[in-house]
């Protein structure tokens, strides 16, 4: 089956092991095992054997995952391989050759690329800065159609940082009922809202067609435990675990009782990543405030941001020379689809993210 490259992945793999500053992260400062370990009083983790472990997950981690949803149960939740495995499988599970899925851009690449490769007719459908990144609902509802089998977005937003509020996600829901559509929306920042409630009501838990994907990457901080999940209805799960069957096994036994301990101490990781997360908005609202060449959106939630800046540069030239020059990687706009703009990861730490918008400004100062 062919399938374009992921541009993002590409890029990173190439240029990010170069950078002193890495601005190109999505992920909140990484825990460490002594940190995960510092939760888990039991340690019984010593006596346990490596066995292939429970095949659907553990009944812990998935009790733990339940706790995340409002009306989720165990039947409506499968384990897989990092929120990247779980969106594979929703589309392989879902799709057909010549279905129609809209999906809302800017986006991972998976949610365009992948529906493309197993041949549906992709519609997409751009977040404009002029609505804060946010869907335009009268665009929406011109785009979906009986014909439209799914629907795809990210909420919160990477790379825009915005978030779709709650009442918002209500009419989208409406939308797609009136037309019979089924919803993926990749829930993988959900819980990092910088304003109110922290958690965005889950597309899951209110939409009978409704499929949320989460992992233990972004919010979690754990991106090397490659653990995710899928919440939707029953009768899909069991048509997904069907393809999981062939692709998955198990997520390792470590992998699985490290996410458990974690979501059962979310409380504590979230304390940490949300005084990161303030001080990398708080760094870049000041720094926005004195730099001419850069326009952007504030994020409400997420780790990226979206950086307009006003120069005629490729972003994908903006964004080597200042590797080069710096050491300063931020990810272009041109990989996702966003010319003119590039991401940065505005949960990167103080030191990082200070040192890395100077360089921007630097380069932007003498640029064309
Ligand atoms: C929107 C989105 N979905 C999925 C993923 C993959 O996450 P995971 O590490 O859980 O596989 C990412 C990673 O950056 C992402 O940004």
């Amino acid at each position: 089956m062919r399938i374009d490259s992921f541009k993002i992945e590409d890029w990173m793999n190439k240029y990010c092991p170069e950078a002193k500053y890495d601005l190109t992260t999505t992920c909140i400062k990484p825990l460490c095992v002594n940190e995960l370990f510092s939760f888990d009083s039991s340690k019984e983790i010593f006596n346990t054997s490596l066995t292939y472990g429970d095949i659907q997950g553990s009944l812990r981690l998935k009790n733990a995952i339940k706790s995340l949803y409002e009306n989720q149960e165990l039947e409506n939740i499968t384990i897989t391989h990092g929120a990247i495995g779980a969106n594979q499988l929703v589309f392989l599970a879902l799709l057909e050759r010549g279905d129609e899925v809209v999906s809302v851009l800017p986006a991972y690449q998976q949610h365009y690329s992948i529906p493309e490769s197993i041949g549906a007719e992709v519609k997409k459908l751009f977040l404009k800065e002029e609505h804060n990144w946010l869907p335009d609902l009268n665009e929406l509802e011109k785009v979906i159609t009986r014909k439209t089998k799914l629907l795809t977005f990210t909420n919160p937003n990477n790379p825009t940082g915005s978030v779709i509020p709650d009442s918002m996600l209500e009419k989208i829901v409406e939308i797609a009922e009136e037309n019979n559509v089924w919803i993926l929306s990749d829930e993988v920042y959900r819980g990092l809202n910088l304003y109110g409630n922290p958690y965005s009501k889950s597309i899951a838990d209110i939409y009978e067609k409704g499929i949320s994907v989460g992992s233990m990457s972004k919010t979690y901080s754990l991106p090397g435990l490659r653990v995710g999940w899928i919440a939707a209805r029953e009768d899909l799960i069991q048509e997904i675990i069907k393809h999981r069957e062939y692709n998955t096994i198990s997520v390792s036994i470590l992998d699985d009782y490290f996410s458990a301990i974690a979501l059962e101490n979310r409380d504590r990781i979230a304390a940490r990543n949300f005084e990161i997360m303030n001080e990398g908005v708080n760094i870049l609202k000041e720094w926005l405030a004195s730099e001419p060449n850069i326009h952007c959106v504030l994020p409400k939630g997420g780790t990226t941001v979206l950086l307009k800046y006003k120069k005629t540069i490729p972003s994908k030239v903006l964004c080597r020379e200042l590797l080069h020059k710096t050491g300063t990687a931020f990810l272009p706009g041109e990989t996702f689809e966003m010319e003119g703009y590039i991401r940065a990861g505005f949960c990167t730490g103080k030191e990082t993210l200070t040192a890395g918008l100077t360089s921007l400004s630097e380069y932007l100062k003498t640029s064309v």
